[in-house]
């Protein structure tokens, strides 16, 4: 079949990377791509925010299925445009993609299903969110309601930094993403990504990992969009599962499918643990990046059997085999991000990196120039490995990173140290 994946980061770099080792997989087409997506996929030339691009581009080509990798391209309605035309497409509808767009949407839901989160209130204006943190305890997160690209989320130590925040939030620093916000209690405890596919009836889990949201070791520094993750995280047992599913995705799948917007898609649960209770931090309607990475290593070309069986609403049918692994990714960033970077300068080695048996290095923020790759973003290569467990992982992924040369770049020398410890 013809495939054509949307999107540009390293996280579809592992999609199209796992897809096209899939016999079903007869040409794959990546818009917009980047240097290492481009050796796989053929480049498609296409503003992935224009539905009406994307379904001209299916039926010229004869695409069969569509894999929508961000979350922006939904929220343009991509998805519900190509499945009007009966495009073969995986991603949910612009409806369903609230559950990520709206943290304010998301909480209602979870008030509506009893499903376990931080205490929250939304506010419009500074006056009332500022009475609000007069009588509040500290820390306290404060969270622009829409879309924010990671980055919309402070936790707030004290009630001065608390004002500062939704002052600067309000005054239009996000856009219209900090219209609104939200003010909610601070969760402890540790953190967890979980990913489950959902046709509209099954859910079939497909892995958890652990991110490592801030830029530098020991978790200090801003937040990001993530600088390295590890799979399958060892928080996650058997009974807690249980109760992510029970507590939390089953009720939200119940009560969207109420509201006659069915979720259809991998829905990645942003999840707090605490004495083996799970909270929900946070819906996203995508494969998380770099989660994707990991996830994609240890699936392998299965993964299109299953996006085809989401996508198709027959997962009832569908199984994923799992190996007794672990993968870890690791994110080589451009020095200076997640604030401000320079754009263009010259990496080396990355083959030497890629030669170690198991290490995979996707691409995110980069692009080509008479044959040298260069950095071409803030988030730009993530070094990945898979081995049998994630001790060995984490040596050779190191490794890896230290044989790349790229004198404006940096990486965090401690993923995956909760798992390994
Ligand atoms: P989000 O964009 O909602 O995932 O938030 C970004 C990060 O902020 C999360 O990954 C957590 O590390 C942290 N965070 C968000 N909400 C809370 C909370 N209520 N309590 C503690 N940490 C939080
Ligand atoms: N790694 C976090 C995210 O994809 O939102």
């Amino acid at each position: 079949m013809k495939i054509l994946v949307l999107g540009g980061g390293g996280r579809e770099h592992a999609l199209v990377w796992a897809i096209a080792q899939n016999p079903k997989c007869q040409k794959i087409f990546c818009a917009p791509g980047n240097a290492g997506i481009n050796k796989i996929a053929t480049h498609a030339d296409l503003n992935i925010l224009k539905p009406d691009e994307i379904v001209d581009f299916c039926k010229n080509k004869a695409i069969d299925f569509v894999v929508i990798g961000p979350e922006a391209p939904l929220l343009a309605g991509v998805s519900d445009a190509l499945r009007l035309q009966n495009i073969l497409t995986f991603g949910p509808s612009k409806e369903a993609s609230m559950l990520e767009a709206s943290k304010s949407f998301t909480k209602e839901i979870c008030r509506s299903g009893n499903i376990p989160t931080a205490i929250s209130e939304t506010f419009y204006d500074f006056k009332s969110a500022k009475t609000y943190l007069e009588r509040s305890d500290y820390p306290i997160v404060v969270k622009a309601d829409g879309l924010a690209a990671g980055k919309g989320v402070v936790i707030a130590e004290s009630k001065k930094i608390a004002l500062n925040t939704i002052e600067s939030m309000l005054s239009g620093r996000f856009g219209v993403a900090g219209d609104s916000l939200i003010i909610e209690e601070f969760l402890p405890g540790e953190e967890l990504s979980y990913f489950v596919l959902c046709d509209g009836k099954t859910l079939l889990p497909i892995g958890s990992a652990q991110d490592h949201k801030r830029a530098f070791d020991g978790d200090r520094g801003p937040n990001t969009g993530g600088m390295g993750a590890y799979s399958p995280a060892p928080t996650l047992t058997k009974a807690l599962e249980k109760k992510i599913l029970s507590k939390i995705i089953k009720p939200t799948i119940d009560i969207m499918n109420s509201r006659g917007s069915p979720f259809l898609g991998v829905l990645y649960a942003g999840l707090m643990i605490k004495d083996g209770e799970p909270s929900l931090i946070e819906y996203n309607v995508r494969f998380g990046d770099p989660e994707c990475q990991v996830l994609m290593v240890r699936l392998g070309a299965q993964i299109l059997d299953v996006l085809l069986d989401c996508a198709e609403q027959k997962l009832n049918e569908s199984r994923i085999n799992w190996a007794n692994d672990s993968a870890i990714s690791v994110v080589m960033a451009t020095k200076g991000y997640p604030a401000n970077y320079k754009k263009g300068t010259i990496i080396k080695n990355i083959s030497s990196a890629e030669k170690i048996d198991g290490v995979e290095v996707f691409h995110a923020g980069t692009k080509t120039d008479s044959n040298e790759v260069l950095a071409n973003g803030g988030r730009v290569l993530n070094i990945t490995c898979r081995e049998s467990n994630l001790k060995l992982a984490h040596k050779k992924v190191y490794q890896a990173a230290a044989l790349i040369d790229w004198t404006d770049g940096f990486y965090r020398n401690d993923i995956g140290w909760r798992g390994l410890k």
